[in-house]
């Protein structure tokens, strides 16, 4: 019999009897509590592949290995975080993202500047891939050749676990990219395949001709259309091989258990070594189908659940993080729909907010945010957002085609005229950012660039232009404070927090000059964070990074800004101006344009004049709620009689 036809209660017996007696009653209750969503989810997708049996088996007797290897420590949050499954959304939670290299060198070097992360507050630290990487190019470390070792550019896997135990006792959870969707053309089973091996052609979509690669090409999209055009390449002796991104990451093939046993098994070695979050690296891709874009598929979600299974079963303490960059309606249903709400992802990138703050400033208009926002569902419990303003990645425009289109909540935009207006050549804009992969003026795609260029700073500072940078700081912070406000985790992405410019050396090294997105992966600028520490710095870096601080000591200190805590979008007359309700009574505002506007609530919204404290302010005073905000001004305010009450 197929074992996924099997009574489960034999799969049961079959983990028991594997499990080391360490951690096994822990690891049973789990197993009674997840184990029904597990087999439902592999049900959906192996009933009939061919060998699942096989694969079910390594997977169970896998699993009970590594629960019974998970060191005490790990095994302690695995408790801690089943008691309090709401923990990453704490207000005091702040997610910082880099590259191992730009920031610390190495692994040692970032464990060197663990101290740093802490005084800015960091819990949960996204180092992009430092798994070893494809020799040559690798997508920053996106084509993967070994998931079991690190990249000996950047350590050993001693440091790995020096790393996460160093990080685990200053509070922060390591958070490590896992990439799903390819491997590198060179990891042993890309080369297995090449070799001629069945088992591991298997691993991968591989075609003999251009029949349906040309059939599904009718309906994919493509993500990098100038760069690499097209989502098949042929590989000389073996055929035409899927690959959604470069040509060199190949994409796995989901349909065959094997690969499913392979990535939760590295997944759970991966979690045992202490690694806290995983971000689930282009999970809108995992499955194909005819006819259709090949992306958000219904088994792609029921995969994600039945990873979500193992890691409920074997380490609980571990997040899942969706890195899917759709539209808003596509996105909701990685937090789980259905029965299976909240048992899917526990945060997914708000990718539609992001692009939505940028399109806002641009637009110098607040109700394109405004629909963001009141889009934004409340999750089911234990979910939440990721909040961020930049990533290493460009700003994607698609996510937006829906909402540039308008409708009864906001009149229409043209994503073309933001793109040109980050790129610097729309009258007004003062942004150094780039368009990526944009085929001509009007096919927009995507923007690279720091906060700080594209905030118009890059451009104030070579003019030394004591206005513009000032403006430019207001924006920088106005986005910076929407972002830490918004429901979710927030995090930063490195060198923000000194306002770290562009970096053009990448069109001077050959292995990065074709790709962009390097424009805003710079080094982090050691000398300048330390200045804008001790309080030396008397520039955009000082003022921006000394504001920065400041919101986030009063974000962590603020209830009503739980990742979960309810937020209410609030009506005004003039479209510039946003203002959103976080818990009961922390109120944010915001004018996304460059003129003074007037703070005029609408019909039920009215709020009381009086009564408010400005919390990013330095003074206790009682303040009426402002009639005007000042070009691109931010406003944290909280009411008072509320607050007192609560004392
Ligand atoms: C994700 C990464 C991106 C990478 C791609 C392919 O979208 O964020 O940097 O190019 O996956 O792995």
């Amino acid at each position: 019999m197929n074992a996924l036809r099997m009574p489960d209660a034999l799969l049961r017996r079959h983990f028991a009897d594997a499990l080391p007696a360490a951690r096994r009653d822990h690891a049973l209750a789990r197993w009674d509590a997840h184990a029904p969503r597990l087999f439902a989810a592999l049900r959906r997708i192996y009933i009939d592949a061919p060998g699942s049996d096989h694969a079910l088996s390594t997977l169970v007797a896998g699993m009970a290995a590594c629960a019974g290897a998970r060191a005490d420590a790990l095994h302690a949050l695995d408790i801690a975080r089943e008691r309090d499954p709401r923990w990453f959304l704490a207000a005091d939670m702040l997610g910082y993202s880099t590259y191992v290299d730009r920031f610390g060198g190495t692994l040692r070097g970032v464990a060197e500047r663990v101290p740093y992360l802490q005084r800015l507050g960091v819990r949960y630290l996204h180092l992009l891939p430092f798994l070893r990487q494809r020799d040559g190019d690798s997508d920053g470390g996106f084509a993967v050749r070994d998931y079991d070792r690190v990249d000996p550019a950047l350590g050993d896997d001693a440091d790995l676990d020096t790393l996460t135990a160093r990080l685990r006792d200053a509070g922060i959870s390591l958070c490590a990219d896992l990439v799903l969707n390819h491997t590198a053309d060179d990891h042993r089973w890309a080369l297995a395949a090449c070799a001629g091996d069945a088992r591991y052609r298997d691993y991968y979509h591989v075609f003999p001709d251009r029949t349906l690669p040309d059939a599904h090409e009718r309906t994919l999209g493509q993500v990098f259309p100038l760069t690499a055009p097209g989502n098949f390449t042929e590989v000389p002796g073996l055929g035409h091989v899927w690959t959604t991104f470069y040509p060199y990451q190949w994409d796995l093939n989901w349909a065959n258990p094997d690969v499913f046993v392979e990535m939760a098994l590295t997944l759970l070695r991966l979690a045992n070594r202490g690694v806290e979050a995983f971000r689930l690296d282009s999970t809108a891709y995992l499955w194909k189908r005819l006819g259709t874009d090949s992306m958000n598929q219904p088994e792609a979600h029921a995969l994600i659940q039945a990873l979500r299974a193992v890691v409920d079963i074997v380490a609980p303490g571990v997040l899942l993080k969706a890195e899917a960059i759709v539209p808003a309606p596509a996105l909701v249903p990685y937090f789980g729909s259905g029965d299976d709400a909240g048992h899917e992802c526990h945060l997914a990138y708000h990718s539609t907010l992001m692009a939505s703050l940028w399109a806002a400033l641009a637009e110098r208009r607040a109700d394109p945010l405004r629909t963001a926002f009141a889009r934004t569902p409340a999750l089911p419990a234990g979910c939440g957002w990721l909040a961020y303003l930049r990533c290493h990645d460009d700003i994607g425009w698609n996510v937006l085609r829906e909402e540039a289109a308008g409708g009864a909540a906001h009149a229409g935009f043209d994503l073309a005229r933001i793109a040109r207006f980050y790129a610097g050549v729309e009258p007004g804009s003062d942004a150094r950012g780039r368009g990526f992969q944009n085929a001509g003026e009007d096919v927009v795609h995507g923007t690279n660039g720091m906060t700080a260029a594209l905030c118009g700073l890059d451009a104030a500072r070579e003019r030394g232009d004591a206005a513009a940078l000032a403006a430019a700081e207001a924006r920088f912070l106005l986005l910076h404070g929407l972002m830490l406000a918004a429901p979710g985790l927030p995090t930063l992405y490195m060198g923000d927090e000194i306002a770290l410019g562009n970096d053009e050396a990448y069109a001077g090294d050959p292995l990065r000059a074709d790709e962009g997105r390097w424009l805003h992966r710079p080094a982090m600028d050691w000398t300048t964070a330390e200045a804008v520490e001790r309080g030396m710095a008397d520039d955009s870096a000082g003022h921006i990074g000394t504001a920065l601080r400041r919101m986030l000591g009063v974000r962590a200190a603020e209830p009503a800004f739980r990742g979960d805590a309810p937020m209410r979008v609030l009506g005004f007359d003039d479209p510039a101006v946003l203002g959103l309700l976080r818990g009961d009574d922390v109120l944010v505002l915001a004018n996304l344009s460059p003129r003074e506007v007037a703070v005029a609530p609408q019909g039920e919204d009215a709020l009381p004049r009086a009564g408010w404290r400005d919390l990013l302010a330095h003074d206790d005073a009682t303040h009426a709620l402002p009639a005007t905000l000042a070009p691109h001004a931010l406003r944290w305010l909280r009411r008072i009689d509320k607050a007192d009450a609560r004392a």
